[in-house]
């Protein structure tokens, strides 16, 4: 059982992993500022892992939620006092280890307002990694992205593939990979797997398309205004928030002619962010980078049509010009994460929009309705 600081955990994927975290008996510390989530996601996964409110922003001795910016030291500054302190303000343990979720993640807005995500992105991580160092924690999970690989030149991808992004939010990302190989002492040169001389444990998961929910259908994806990602849309013509589904291309090399992806359940994202943080605490000090993928690749109309049949609901499609930026295919090569951490995926497209329904019907217009 250790303590975590989890940067962004109300937005989507810090949500689910913080729940399996607390169902593994880790205690949490949440900083988010709520930019792009709710308070509310908080409330509900603390309500999923049987968690009672002891007070604002306090649940026992497991879980604590700071609002706050990854930015500012005085939040962060908060944030591991929150976990350190003694009796009803505290956790009474130091974080041992931090997940870093926060941050922007949208391609376009990033090519749109391109010094806001070097902000938040990079000088948010940066900042982090300086309070890190001020409270004596050196173990990192990072959230990185398969975006990295911009147009892959191997499919499946390795970790070893070109780092060559194709958007400044890709490019933050790189960024920041290299900053970490940096602090960690393991400079530009840095492989999947190196000791660190620096004593850090960082580990920098890639993911590749997170989609779905909790099966609950109480936590989920709740982007603000229209979506850009496929999921999200697709869930939300289903629910009649939008009338059809523009396929962005139908000239792709692929056997249907649209996009394929590798998506992954978002819970099964979660089980391998427990693992990782679980072996980094485990074992000597390394830099670790590892994809987390399914290693299938999954179209766009199989999307659609496993939408329909597991929300009973019509999807229809509309084939238009492709979208600048796209890859015809990524698809992971997530041997690595197997053997490093004994992860695979466990959840198949059924799961994922059973789930994904889930939440979308339960939930029409995410945590605000
Ligand atoms: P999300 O937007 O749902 O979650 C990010 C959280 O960070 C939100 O709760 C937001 O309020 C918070 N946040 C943003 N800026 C902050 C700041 N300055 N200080 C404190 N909190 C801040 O996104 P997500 O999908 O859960 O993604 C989490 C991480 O995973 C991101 O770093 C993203 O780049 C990365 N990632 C996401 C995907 C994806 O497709 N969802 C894929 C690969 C990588
Ligand atoms: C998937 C497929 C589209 C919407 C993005 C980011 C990436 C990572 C994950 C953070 C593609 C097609 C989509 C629509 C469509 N995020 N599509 N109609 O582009 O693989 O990855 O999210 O790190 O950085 O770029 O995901 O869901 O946008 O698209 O036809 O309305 O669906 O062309 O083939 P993508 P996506």
């Amino acid at each position: 059982m250790a303590t975590v600081l989890i940067t962004g955990g109300a937005g989507f994927i810090g949500s689910h992993t913080c729940l399996v975290l607390l169902q593994a008996g880790h205690r949490l510390v949440i900083l988010d500022d709520f930019s792009n989530s709710s308070p509310r996601a908080v409330e509900r996964l603390a309500e999923l892992a049987g968690l009672i409110p002891t007070g604002p922003g306090s649940w026992g001795d497991a879980l604590r939620l700071v609002q706050g910016d990854i930015r500012h030291d005085h939040s962060l500054d908060l944030a591991f006092a929150a976990a350190q302190s003694s009796g009803p303000a505290g956790l009474d343990a130091p974080v041992e280890a931090v997940i870093h979720f926060a941050g922007l993640k949208a391609v376009g807005e990033s090519v749109a307002e391109p010094l806001r995500y070097w902000d938040v992105n990079l000088h948010g991580s940066r900042t982090l990694l300086e309070a890190m160092e001020r409270h004596s924690c050196r173990c990192l999970v990072f959230s990185s992205s398969a975006t990295l690989y911009g147009y892959p030149e191997t499919v499946p991808i390795p970790e070893t593939a070109p780092v060559q992004p194709i958007n400044p939010y890709g490019h933050t990302k790189a960024a920041v990979e290299m900053l970490l190989a940096d602090v960690a002492g393991c400079g530009a040169g840095a492989t999947a797997e190196m000791e660190s001389p620096n004593g850090w444990r960082i580990a920098r998961l890639r993911y590749f398309n997170p989609v779905g929910a909790h099966p609950s259908g109480q936590i989920g994806e709740d982007p603000d205004g229209i979506p850009n990602n496929l999921f999200p849309f697709v869930s939300q013509v289903a629910v009649g928030r939008r009338p059809s589904l523009r396929v962005f291309g139908s000239d792709w090399p692929t056997p249907d002619g649209t996009g394929v992806r590798d998506y992954i359940h978002v819970m099964d994202l979660a089980e391998g962010h427990r693992m990782a943080l679980e072996a980094l605490l485990a074992e000597e000090p390394q830099l670790l980078t590892l994809n987390l993928g399914s290693g299938r690749g999954i179209s766009v109309l199989e999307v659609a049509r496993a939408f329909e049949a597991a929300s009973g609901r019509p999807i229809p499609v509309e084939l238009v010009a492709r979208r600048p930026g796209d890859a015809a295919v990524t698809v992971a090569d997530p041997a690595l994460a197997a053997r490093r951490l004994g992860w695979r995926t466990q959840l198949g497209l059924d799961a994922i929009c059973r789930d994904g329904w889930a939440w979308q019907s339960a939930n029409p217009h995410g945590y605000a309705a």
